[in-house]
């Protein structure tokens, strides 16, 4: 099974690299991420997170579907924002408040190689950026403003010192 890094690891802030040709291979890890994503609840996994440095990363957003995205583009974001909370399977426990754009279509290959494209918004929009940042090293603590940050490393750190897991990785991508 695959392993989750965490808060920490270099991988997290290494640059994904595009991928050339969808291959059985690929399909595999897409399929061993869906596995572990789901395993831990969470509604999104970026292949940086397991320490795969390609463009690619699953969703399973509330009320939708599993779904692949294979060398995702942002192409076009909507002027307006929302807040929602986010919290991240690499780093477990703590949640915070992050600004996005409300709104984006997105263009991706999926699970076949399949070219698409997808007008979202809501948790499955927020999603995708989340998860898009992490093929770009960045993580949603980048987001936040210091004392925010400050707070959700404490806490991360906190819980990993009680090593009490619980469901505190739900919703988390
Ligand atoms: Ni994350």
């Amino acid at each position: 099974m695959l392993e989750v890094v965490t808060l920490g690891h270099p991988a997290l802030r290494r640059r994904a690299e595009p991928v050339a040709e969808v291959t059985p291979e690929l399909r595999r890890l897409a399929d061993e991420m869906l596995a572990v994503m789901k395993q831990h609840e969470g509604v999104g996994l970026a292949a940086t997170q397991v320490n795969r440095m390609v463009r690619l990363f699953v969703t399973r957003a509330p009320d939708d579907r599993e779904r692949v995205f294979i060398n995702p583009e942002i192409i076009r974001t909507g002027i307006e924002t929302e807040w929602r909370e986010e919290g991240c399977l690499s780093i477990p426990g703590p949640r915070a408040d992050v600004q996005r754009p409300a709104h984006l279509r997105v263009q991706a290959r999926n699970r076949r190689g399949r070219l698409f494209a997808l007008e979202v918004e809501g948790m499955l929009a927020r999603v995708i950026l989340h998860e898009l940042d992490h093929l770009n090293g960045i993580l949603f603590i980048d987001h936040l403003s210091d004392a925010e940050r400050e707070r959700v490393c404490r806490e991360y750190a906190e819980g990993h010192a009680e090593a009490s897991a619980g469901d505190a990785d739900r919703d988390a991508g």
